[in-house]
């Protein structure tokens, strides 16, 4: 496929598009010489309290304060639920379809609004109050949307926590934020599968010394037998049988935080980002109307455990604040049969549909004759996030699921922007299959070459951006040195994402991947130095250094290299993969591990993870220059021993 393929929006789609090309001008133009009144405007998409008067006074310098709308007030809930219940309380506001045919749920904004409100005084009941954080570790189920939003409506802090994290990992993030109240669930259900959530939890907060946890709130989702710790755990449903159906949303400031959400960075433990209210809820709505051209009647399905902010943003926040139709599925792509995702979509006459890379190509391998035998009529666009999509998967995508009725909108941005940065407007700007085209209007992309320079152009480097748009992370909970340093000291006044990317002749965007030592496993974001920390607790492990390979259908794989404190011994490997799970989550388990008596280090003792990367890959012939080694002699060693373990 050339690079040069352009693929305009069908005559179809744009006739009925809400921002055509002109229109996308002059708001990139307003955005640039007219800000304060264009994000004003775009404030005016979300409900307020007290509208705000001011849209921002942010600096990428110094301290780095970021501001947004600050002297508006708001309720999130409120941006969410109430706002529509007047002109569309009885419309569908989500569609809950459990993994079995038939399990089907549907709320209306009236109903999800009474849940809400339930769930929010008994988490008022509990004495939960304005800025405390709420661990919610919940499957794909309704009380997790209800959840957040309850804490949203009260004024709480919600700390969305994975389902695939481990004990250990679960302890970090509860002691980090400081949580007074976890929601969970006895099981979890994944194809086949059930996924033991309270008792991991139990663990996580046996281990998690001073933690504030008070209470744990119990969802019966498969209604396995769960030993309840007298005192602390109580059942959830009672309680909310129990709860008034009406709660008075607590007015916050703009700038009060909405959410903490964890991710992985190239060092240390995860970093807790902190999203706040005014500014978030704005580039929610912002985003998910202009690039997923939403409009009344529209059934928005993005595949996302809620878990991670695509869920956050574009579950719950964004299409709620639109007032859209979502869709909720517990499932996965192809239980029990190749196809269900398919099935999904007709059942529910799904329009929108976004989900990720990895998926596509693993939808891709089942063959087109499975994709082929469903309607697929209800759709008019997809979208794609997580990690750059080859040109092959975004034509399948294109072809195969969208008929070519379809535009493909590939979405780049990250838990500490809040919502989509770079991503077509889909019928004012024509995609190229592999790249997510053009910043949206207000998004001011920069390029940094090594050195910090501005690559002007045509040209390739750090993906950076120049100016503070609403929907970005303020800090990280607890630690504003560290927001500091992780994205605003690689150049002043410049905020660094991590990411390399080209930019081609037509100024639009193609995303090269991570350059700092992130890897993005099916779209989660694993830190190497995470990975190397729960390896160095361990007595039996010396050293150790992950690396990311490239992997057909993940995107890229773990690969992890372990010298051993005693020598090397039969179930060594085997053993590091598994602290490796059990420190972070099963996501997180590695392709291979190698043994080995030593890693390839600088004179100054840094190890060349570049060089074990290509060794990994088996990239023999291109290992460049060795001559910084401290000892060269181990790359031989070390070939023959990953050679040796297959
Ligand atoms: C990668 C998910 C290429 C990127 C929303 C980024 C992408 C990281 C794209 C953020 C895309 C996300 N093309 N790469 N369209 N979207 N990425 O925080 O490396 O889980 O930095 O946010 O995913 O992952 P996160």
């Amino acid at each position: 496929m050339s690079e040069s393929s352009i693929f305009p929006a069908p005559l179809s789609f744009a006739a009925r598009a809400t921002v055509d090309s002109s229109r996308l001008r002059q708001m990139k133009d307003d955005a640039l010489h007219h800000s304060e009144q264009f994000w004003l405007e775009q404030a005016g998409r979300i409900e307020w309290a007290s509208f705000p008067t001011i849209a921002s006074s942010s600096s990428f310098e110094g301290e780095v304060p970021i501001n947004w709308f600050a002297d508006g007030r708001l309720n999130a809930s409120v941006a969410c639920l109430d706002r529509h219940l007047a002109e569309r309380g009885e419309q569908v506001a989500l569609i809950w379809q459990g993994q079995d045919e038939g399990q089907v749920e549907r709320l209306t904004y009236r109903a999800l609004h009474e849940r809400v409100c339930r769930m929010a005084n008994v988490l008022r009941g509990l004495g939960v109050g304005r800025g405390d954080r709420v661990a919610i570790h919940l499957p794909m189920v309704v009380e997790g949307v209800v959840a957040m939003l309850a804490c949203a409506r009260m004024g709480a802090v919600h700390v969305v926590l994975f389902g695939g994290f481990s004990a250990e990992g679960l302890a970090d993030r509860l002691v980090n934020s400081g949580a007074v109240v976890v929601l969970t669930a006895d099981e979890g259900r994944r194809g086949g599968k059930r996924i033991p959530l309270k008792p991991t939890m139990d663990e996580a907060l046996d281990r998690a010394t001073g933690h504030a946890v008070r209470h744990v709130l119990v969802l019966a989702v498969t209604g396995i037998e769960t030993s309840m710790q007298a005192g602390r755990d109580l059942a959830l449903a009672p309680l909310l049988a129990a709860a008034s159906p009406e709660c008075a949303p607590a007015v916050m400031e703009a700038e009060a935080p909405l959410f903490v959400l964890y991710t992985s960075g190239s060092t240390g433990k995860p970093k807790g980002m902190v999203h706040t209210t005014g500014g978030y809820m704005v580039w929610a709505a912002y985003t998910h109307a202009l690039v997923f051209d939403h409009r009344p009647g529209d059934v928005f399905w993005c595949t996302a455990d809620i878990s991670w902010i695509t869920g956050h943003t574009y579950v719950v926040y964004g299409p709620l604040a639109n007032g859209g139709t979502v869709v909720l599925f517990e499932g996965l792509p192809s239980h029990p049969a190749p196809g269900q995702w398919w099935q999904v979509i007709d059942t529910h006459k799904v329009t929108t549909f976004y989900t990720a890379p990895t998926a596509i190509r693993a939808l891709m391998r089942e063959g087109d004759d499975v994709v082929a035998r469903h309607s697929l009529s209800s759709l008019r666009l997809l979208g794609s996030v997580g990690e750059p999509i080859s040109a092959d998967a975004w034509l399948w995508f294109h072809e195969a699921v969208g008929r070519g009725r379809c535009p493909v909108v590939d979405t780049w941005w990250q838990t500490e922007t809040g919502g989509i940065l770079i991503a077509p407007v889909p019928a004012a700007v024509p995609q190229k299959p592999g790249s997510a085209t053009l910043p949206l209007p207000g998004v001011d992309c920069v390029l940094l070459d090594e050195k910090g320079r501005v690559v002007a152009g045509e040209g390739e480097g750090c993906l950076c951006i120049a100016r503070s748009w609403p929907g970005q992370a303020r800090t990280i909970w607890g630690d504003h040195a560290r927001f500091r340093q992780t994205y605003f000291s690689f150049h002043e006044g410049y905020y660094f994402s991590g990411d390399g990317a080209r930019r081609d002749a037509d100024g639009y965007y193609w995303i090269t991947g991570r350059i700092d030592d992130v890897i993005n496993v099916s779209g989660h974001r694993i830190g190497t130095a995470e990975v190397e920390d729960v390896i160095a607790t361990d007595h039996r492990f010396a050293e150790c250094a992950a690396v990311g390979v490239p992997h057909d259908l993940k995107g890229q794989g773990l690969v992890v290299f372990v010298v051993p404190r005693g020598g090397p011994d039969g179930g060594l490997a085997q053993e590091a993969a598994q602290v490796i799970s059990r420190g972070i989550g099963r996501y997180a388990a590695p392709e291979r591990v190698y043994i080995v008596p030593d890693l390839p280090k600088t004179r100054s003792g840094k190890i060349v993870r570049r060089l074990l990367r290509k060794i990994a890959c088996n990239e023999l012939d291109a290992l460049g220059d060795l001559s910084t080694l401290a000892d060269a002699t181990i790359v031989e060693r070390l070939i023959m021993d990953v050679a040796r373990q297959g």
